[in-house]
């Protein structure tokens, strides 16, 4: 039976504990895709699922309700996580109309040749289906350009599709029950919602005013408690999302950009610096990502190949490139045998992406000599100079 998270609103989504990637995030406590059935006079759903999850979702539906007698399919956003089985889900629910944005009704006329009556939330503001009147909050862009939310002003429940969600499973049904679950936020905030601040920040804006005893999510838990943690950490992380931390980042063949690396962490280490180090060739995109973004200062190195740095780089550029992260204080390094090459390429590159570049080091064959280990303190000390600010 689906649980009810108010009066006669249930979790009818969809529960993956055993998921372990979703946007090419790693999501190692599993993933939830959440479509919300509302009984009153005219039955509704908030959004669906994908093609993986139809049979489980109807079955799910199916322990509360008979489908036929379902009046509406409302559709936050198309994308295919909560869109994908639109279709099926409509053929079994034959009495339904689609409620959704204009643009979200081309979409999944054109994703999926859904055939149904539409209404359009632009036309409408808000639908009544018997005891309540639910509302349609329009804002492009958290996450496509056809994204809504829908609040009932009776229960109090804002149902906010992608926006505050996280890709976890549910554990518990409330997040107030859950494992603390901060650092899975944020890597899905960084995936799925970064490129796009400018209209969470919107968002928020339009929902400041709103009475709210429940924020219900299409992924992760949804929130009873202390509701207000959720929102300010989205604020938070598409505003001023830095903390007073140091992301070394580095890429090596020989261990000497290896060595460099870890005596940086190690000095900054032990002056109770904040340090993240990551060897870019083993490491999930978004992690690195999510993890520059809360960094103050970037430390980035790389041997020399060819002539340049290596180019796992230029993916991370372009990841950061897409996730609007500039701005920020940045050292590069490089190691290198017969030219001298990575560093100054790196160096170069960073300023063009608009990143402030504090300082470079050079070491040919990386740390051979006490010199060599000098060099990298003195490095690691202006590091300290901008962390200590
Ligand atoms: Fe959960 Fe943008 O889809």
């Amino acid at each position: 039976m689906a649980p009810e998270i108010a009066k006669d609103i249930f979790l009818v989504g969809i529960n993956n504990p055993d998921g372990r990637d979703f946007h090419g995030i790693s999501t190692p406590r599993g993933g939830s895709y959440n479509s919300y059935l509302i009984k009153d006079e005219k039955p509704t759903l908030i959004d669906a699922t994908n093609t993986k999850f139809t049979e489980k979702y109807l079955e799910s539906l199916r322990s509360i309700i008979n489908p036929e007698k379902i009046k509406y399919i409302i559709i936050n956003h198309a994308e295919n996580d909560h869109t994908g089985a639109i279709v099926d889900i409509k053929k079994a629910c034959p009495n339904a109309k689609i409620v959704c944005t204009k643009k979200c009704m081309e979409f999944v006329k054109a994703a999926f040749n859904l055939q149904a009556e539409f209404i359009i939330t632009e036309e409408v503001n808000s639908i009544n289906i018997g005891q309540r009147n639910i509302n349609f909050i329009i804002q492009p862009m958290i996450h496509w350009p056809e994204t809504m939310m829908t609040y009932i002003k009776e229960d109090k429940i804002l149902f906010s599709c992608d926006l505050f969600g996280t890709e976890i499973s549910h554990e518990s049904i409330f997040a107030d029950e859950m494992q603390p679950f901060v650092e899975l936020t944020r890597d899905y905030f960084t995936a799925v919602m970064r490129p796009f601040a400018f209209s969470v920040i919107k968002a928020i804006e339009k929902i400041k005013d709103l009475e709210l005893k429940i924020l219900a999510p299409s992924h992760g838990p949804v929130y009873r408690k202390n509701i207000n943690s959720i929102i300010e950490y989205y604020k938070k992380l598409a505003t001023e999302p830095e903390e007073n931390k140091v992301m070394i980042l580095y890429y090596s063949i020989w261990e000497d950009t290896e060595k460099i690396a870890q005596r940086i962490k190690e000095n900054l280490s032990k002056q109770n610096k904040n340090v993240v180090m990551y060897n870019i060739y083993n490491s999930n995109w978004v992690e690195l990502m999510a993890q520059s973004l809360t960094s103050k200062v970037l430390v980035v190195g790389s041997l020399t190949i060819i002539s340049d740095y290596h180019p796992l780089f230029n993916a991370f550029f372009s990841y950061i490139k897409w996730n609007n992260q500039k701005n920020k204080k940045v050292f590069a390094y490089g190691t290198y045998g017969w030219v001298s090459a990575s560093t100054n390429k790196l160096a170069s590159k960073l300023t063009e992406l608009e990143y402030d570049v504090i300082d470079i080091l050079d070491l040919r064959f990386g740390p051979v000599t006490s010199e060599d280990y000098k060099k990298i303190d003195t490095f690691s000390n202006k590091i300290l100079s901008i962390i200590d600010d």
